[in-house]
């Protein structure tokens, strides 16, 4: 399932059509993964890559303003080949269009090739997907051979989801669509799997009673930045919870599927969303928290409140913190509660999911009065590392035990590069694979169970728990797990 031991070479010459090219997600994601897939011989040996945008920009300002000036630092150090980087520049070609007039996919279709593999990545808001689809068909860019990308959010609720993915369905096969959530390719999360449905010991385990409790965390240290425009109409419900940490849980929670086909994959995902316990108006009010940072510091650096921050309404009550409880309605999973957890200005960056094995029934080994269990610690970032928390017998001449940590060391057993996500994704892109991609009833499925959510906070009139700006959020967050003895990972260090 990885896309480092690529198999079959991509079979026709490519033009990467960007949308939104010169957006933030273009030079900070897109255009830095595509030059390592450059750089590592993973792109068609006839690629172009048209990046479109509204500036009247020459080719030669769009390389020197946008790609020198913006992309190329966000490009490792270690991995800048001055010779690469001038042969990845020769496959650029900017236009400039309105996406919203027709003449100008005219032009775009006069500067694509014809008989070529055209992938549309659709970096823009949201709103624009539907006209834009609707002209790159309208101009006769859409054929058998062409894919299209969508960056999230795709919509803002279930029905602006549903009327995207239909607008988008009229000129795409559901084969020819590749909705992103980068978490779904980094690296861990895809080793997530192979440790689940690769190791016998784990699938007996892997289920109530045996695990207790479950912990996804996606802790940032970084603030709403310049996104304020982006970030306060959408809330970290939307931004996180109802793709990347969903996407998290569906990968812990999934039944095996029968095969790493996409759609076999993607069925049993889609099963999980839809055995999510749908949320009352009082499982809202009592197992959810959402919360907005307050002027604090992180890393020892005085930062601003949310709403000091350059373009945040006066009295936004946007959650840059949510904390809740799921339940997942199944067999397997009945009564484990599922705790998913994000913010921004966190005290630090940490992406984490924390399995959490019952205790013994009867210890007859004395813990010095804790009660240990192990936890299996499947941490994504800043370090991508697998732990197992054993219990080990205390050096010395009585019979105590405590914790130690059996210790996956991934970076250490394989010295191969790893690639960036992105990258990573735009090599299934052009490769024409999918499993890692969303499909379109379980992205619906899970807009399904996050929108009561967002309507019970609307409706309940309150406003965001604020929390001091490098803390793990508010004091709620904390006694949400309180209620059942249990402390979030860090607490338990
Ligand atoms: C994006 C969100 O999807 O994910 C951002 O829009 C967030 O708000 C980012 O910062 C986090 O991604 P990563 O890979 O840095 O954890």
């Amino acid at each position: 399932m990885t896309t480092h031991h690529a198999s079959a070479t991509p079979d026709l010459p490519l033009d990467m059509i960007i949308f939104g090219g010169t957006g933030d997600l273009s030079f900070r994601k897109l255009l830095p993964a595509l030059y390592m897939a450059h750089l590592h011989c993973n792109l068609p040996p006839d690629t172009r890559i048209l990046t479109i945008g509204r500036k009247p920009w020459s080719r030669e300002e769009y390389i020197n303003e946008f790609m020198e000036a913006k992309a190329k630092p966000f490009i490792e150090k270690k991995a800048f080949d001055a010779a690469a980087w001038d042969k990845f520049l020769a496959l650029f070609e900017y236009v400039r269009m309105d996406v919203d007039s027709i003449e100008d996919y005219q032009r775009l279709k006069e500067v694509s090739r014809e008989g070529v593999r055209r992938v549309f990545y659709l970096a823009t808001s949201p709103d624009l997907f539907m006209n834009i689809c609707d002209n790159l068909s309208a101009a006769g860019l859409v054929d058998e051979n062409s894919r299209v990308v969508l960056e999230k959010p795709l919509g803002h609720d279930l029905a602006s989801a549903q009327e995207i993915n239909t607008a988008v369905g009229r000129h795409f096969g559901e084969a020819q669509i590749y909705r992103i959530d980068h978490y779904l390719g980094k690296e861990t999360v895809q080793n997530l799997m192979v440790l689940r449905f690769g190791n016998a010991i784990f699938g007996p385990l892997w289920q109530a009673p045996y695990i207790k409790r479950v912990q996804i965390t996606v802790a940032e240290e970084v603030g709403v930045g310049s996104r304020a425009g982006f970030y306060d109409k959408t809330g970290a419900l939307r931004d996180m919870v109802q793709n990347h940490l969903l996407q998290l849980l569906c990968i812990v929670a999934m039944e095996p599927p029968v095969s790493l086909d996409p759609d076999a994959v993607r069925d049993e995902k889609l099963k999980v969303l839809r055995s999510l316990r749908p949320m009352t108006p009082e499982d809202i009010a009592r197992d959810t928290v959402r919360g907005q940072y307050t002027a604090g510091a992180v890393n020892g650096e005085p930062v601003k409140g949310y709403l000091e921050e350059d373009n945040v309404p006066p009295g936004s009550r946007a959650e840059t913190f949510v904390a809740l409880r799921a339940h997942i309605n199944n067999w397997r999973w009945a009564n484990v509660p599922f705790y998913l957890r994000t913010g921004k200005r966190m005290q630090k960056k940490v992406s984490e999911i924390v399995i959490e094995f019952s205790e013994l029934p009867f210890s007859i080994i004395p813990s010095g009065g804790r009660n240990y269990g192990n936890r299996l610690v499947i941490q994504l970032q800043p370090e991508e590392s697998i732990q197992l928390q054993m219990l080990a017998k205390e050096p010395g001449s009585g019979m105590h035990m405590l914790p130690v940590n059996l210790n996956l060391d991934l970076q250490q057993a394989f010295t191969e590069r790893r690639a960036e996500a992105y990258e990573r994704l735009l090599i299934d892109v052009i490769r024409g694979r999918l499993t890692h991609f969303m499909r379109r009833d379980e992205l619906e499925a899970a807009w399904a169970w996050a929108e009561p959510i967002l309507e019970g906070w609307a409706k309940s009139g309150d406003k965001p728990r604020g929390y001091t700006a490098g803390t793990f959020g508010p004091a709620a967050s904390t006694a949400l797990m309180a209620r059942e003895n249990a402390v979030w990972a860090e607490e338990s260090q």
